[in-house]
């Protein structure tokens, strides 16, 4: 179906043919707008961004690029084209018809888990609403702002689905995902990840890599929905989250560049010298990689689960790319999983494998994770040094799950509770290093300049140079 523009709320779900979801949409509208003033990014609302826009969702027309003032983005309701022929690709129902409308045994489990998905939407973008003021650079702040306009839309995605299939629970659901917010004591955002801060540009590089990564697998694994209104969205989702990582993996992969030149020049790898020169050394970026990584892991869930293993039995939520597997019943399946003994040490439990699939979902995650780190380290082998960055182990600082609280080092070595107390300081980020990093913070808002911790982009968005005037400040 073509994109509606003509609407208050662009569409392709054709809006306009139901009046009652339509009006009750609009309704909604006028909060969304408030609260993006209020708790979106803070003080650019007049600015005039770069930014793209979707106007279809085909591979052409997804990407629509010009200059547009955020309040005004057009945040709309875009669903991927349905398949006909669209068959439940998992679970007991398997080969099955996927449902066009959800199941009354079904509704309070899909309900929390399209609200758990909405929550870390506009989360995200109140843990960032600051960052505007200490972008590295022009392209750097178009990017945030263009990952936020999107979280943004994401959330317009869930609410489309809470209002047209959940009556009122689906309308109070929609209203209260703009009444808890990150890091409120009272109403605070569903999952953890989402109440840290994000105060400064390396954390919202990791964010992106590691936690709009879980984002992915999130999506990845509801688009495997046998409710096919859901799985349709975020399908379509997907293609906005690609360039949350991508910003991730580039930034980061240019505070590399940056130390590797300072490392180069001064020809010393020593930390001091690095921070001196006003770069970020590499032992800091590994410290924060901890940090976001493992906080990441938690958002999968415990790995035996339940919980999980009747989301697949029910075919609410399956596996990352269930096609790429050859059983979609897992019925008879075991899965081993490394699980602390109590006594420090380790022993292999195997449990049904459907009650595995957090874990299932967390290793692809984690795979993904380390292309990044193999393409960092790279960076670092051809320039010539032995360092090299990691993932710590999914046991290191878990705190959901059957490693939540247990010693581990950054291997998964069970370790003593006084040992992890006094090693944790150089595993995670020390409050020296926390205001090293605020201290670099520091808003570059001219075309052409590039802040001294990070390179410049290989190239800039949709063919303009990186010194593009991405923002336009009044
Ligand atoms: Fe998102
Ligand atoms: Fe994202």
């Amino acid at each position: 179906m073509s994109m509606n523009y003509q609407d208050r709320i662009p569409n392709n779900v054709d809006l306009g043919s139901n009046r009652t979801l339509q009006r009750a949409l609009e309704h909604w509208q006028p909060e969304f707008l408030n609260w993006w003033q209020e708790l979106g990014p803070k003080d650019f609302q007049i600015a005039d961004v770069y930014l793209r826009t979707a106007t279809s969702v085909d591979a052409k027309g997804w990407a629509t690029y010009g200059f547009v003032r955020m309040p005004e983005y057009r945040w709309g309701i875009f669903l991927a084209d349905r398949n006909l022929d669209r068959r439940i690709g998992f679970g007991d129902s398997y080969g099955q018809e996927v449902w066009q409308q959800i199941p009354g045994e079904y509704r309070a489990t899909l309900r929390r888990l399209i609200v758990t998905q909405g929550d870390t939407e506009p989360a995200s973008v109140e843990q960032q609403r600051m960052l505007g003021h200490t972008a590295p650079s022009l392209y750097d702040l178009r990017n945030l702002f263009q990952v936020n306009v999107e979280e943004g839309r994401h959330l317009w995605a869930m609410v489309y689905l809470l209002h047209a299939y959940f009556g009122r629970d689906g309308r109070e659901e929609a209203e209260e995902l703009l009444e808890r917010h990150s890091g409120d004591a009272d109403k605070p955002r569903i999952l953890g990840t989402f109440n840290e801060p994000i105060s400064d540009w390396l954390s919202f590089f990791m964010f992106t890599y590691f936690t709009d990564r879980d984002g992915k697998f999130q999506l990845k694994s509801l688009a495997e929905s046998s409710f096919d209104p859901l799985a349709r969205t975020c399908s379509f989702m997907l293609t906005e989250e690609a360039h949350h990582m991508f910003v991730g993996d580039t930034g980061i992969n240019r505070v590399i560049r940056r130390a590797l030149e300072v490392m180069k020049e001064l020809n010393t790898d020593d930390p001091v010298a690095i921070r001196h020169a006003g770069a970020i050394d590499l032992p800091t970026v590994q410290r924060y990689l901890n940090f976001w990584f493992s906080s990441s892991l938690d958002l999968f869930g415990s790995e035996s689960s339940s919980n999980a293993a009747s989301y697949f039995a029910n075919g609410l939520k399956g596996r990352p790319d269930e096609t790429r597997y050859e059983d979609h019943l897992a019925v008879e399946q075991m899965y081993a999983l490394e699980v602390p003994d109590g006594t420090g040490s380790t022993k292999t439990e195997e449990i049904p494998m459907r009650n595995a699939m957090n874990d299932v979902t967390r290793g692809s995650y984690v795979k993904d994770c380390e292309m990044g780190v193999t393409r960092w380290n790279r960076l670092i082998e051809k320039a010539g040094h032995s360092f090299r960055l990691s993932l710590p182990s999914t046991r290191f600082r878990r705190n959901i799950g059957i490693w939540a609280g247990v010693p581990t080092d950054t291997t998964g070595k069970p370790i003593t509770q006084e040992e992890f107390n006094a090693r944790i300081g150089s595993w995670l980020p020390s409050e020296g290093d926390r205001a090293y990093i605020l201290s670099l913070m520091h808003g570059v808002h001219e075309p052409a300049k590039m802040a001294a911790w990070i390179a410049p982009p290989d190239r800039g968005i949709n063919n303009n140079p990186v010194d593009y005037e991405y923002v336009k400040m009044h």
